[in-house]
């Protein structure tokens, strides 16, 4: 069934309610996946994407986004600041350049040039936030990014239901897909580092023989397993979109393993994935993740099925 719209997290129900509105109008997939996260990078109380973005270390809010089409064409943004529609910006770069990806100030003073107007991305509740980070134990460098980093962010999680990364996938009325991510990264990040959502093959894939899929949760894990490209490909080889997300998922706790650097069974990361007929699927590696999917004219917020239980003991696995 076409069209199909499916985001990552409870804030991609207003998201696919904009791309939705666009693609039963007849529009394409890529204008969809660009109007509708915009809808999150523009909303304050959501802490993980664009305007009210939670900082980074140095309290600097810096944003990551990407797009892609069914032709196979990119635009990606990594560590921009005070541009509040990255994703915008990421689609101007995917229109009007011969490059992919600008980053940091070069990706700035392109948006500058091309109309965007600069504005400060912190609210009075991120703010208040960073200060209360900066006053704990836990912003001690060495500290950064534990496993209370992250167990306080599970909490985040658990709490508001709105956290993270938003990822989106749509097929259009001629089964085109697109995709689109964009996110403020891990809250407290070292300045400078990047996750995987503007980065093509983990944050997002498409092709437009086969569909597409987008991550959310920890960019880390996700960059390693080049998590999207995979489910892509799974799906290719015959797997259904729920099937290649949840292959996804065991290939990126198999790397965290081995991995030791990074060994920490509390981490999360979800995927979505929607194919070129219309199907769709999701799968996490813990509990807690939820999806959106607009499709046949109706909204709904779905948990998604995750493969460690709470108590599992990850040595075991
Ligand atoms: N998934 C977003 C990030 O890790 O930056």
């Amino acid at each position: 069934m076409k069209p199909v719209v499916i985001s990552t997290w409870k804030h991609g129900v207003d998201a696919n309610k904009a791309a939705y509105d666009i693609l039963k109008n007849g529009g394409n997939s890529l204008d969809a996946v660009e109007s509708g996260v915009k809808i999150a990078e523009d909303d304050p109380e959501v802490l993980s994407v664009g305007y009210g973005g939670l900082p980074d270390a140095d309290g600097r809010v810096t944003l990551d986004a990407a797009i892609m089409d069914w032709k196979a064409r990119v635009g990606s943004v990594i560590c921009v600041e005070n541009i509040k529609n990255p994703i915008s910006l990421a689609r101007l770069i995917l229109e009007n350049t011969e490059h992919m990806v600008l980053a940091g100030d070069g990706a700035y003073d392109y948006a500058l040039k091309n109309g965007f107007k600069p504005e400060s991305l912190m609210t009075e509740n991120s703010l208040k936030r960073y200060k209360e980070w900066k006053a704990s134990d836990s912003s001690k460098p060495e500290e950064i990014h534990t496993d209370d980093f992250v167990l306080a962010k599970k909490k985040d999680i658990n709490a508001d239901g709105n956290h993270d990364t938003i990822g989106m996938v749509a097929v259009d009325k001629s089964g085109k897909v697109s995709a689109s991510c964009t996110t403020s990264g891990m809250a407290w990040k070292l300045h400078g580092r990047v996750g995987d959502s503007p980065i093509v093959g983990a944050g997002l894939y498409v092709d437009g023989e086969v569909g597409g899929a987008a991550s959310t949760g920890r960019g880390e894990e996700c960059i390693r397993a080049c998590g999207s490209f995979l489910i892509v490909e799974m799906m290719r080889m015959g797997l259904s979109p729920k099937e290649a997300c949840r292959a996804a998922v065991e290939r990126v706790v198999k790397l965290n393993l081995l991995s030791s650097k990074n060994r920490d069974h509390l981490f999360q990361v979800g995927f979505i994935a929607l194919n070129n007929k219309g199907e769709y699927g999701a799968f996490s590696v813990r509990s807690g993740f939820q999806y959106a999917v607009y499709s046949g004219g109706k909204n709904i917020l779905y948990d998604s099925e995750y493969l460690i239980d709470e108590e599992y003991i990850i040595e075991d696995l």
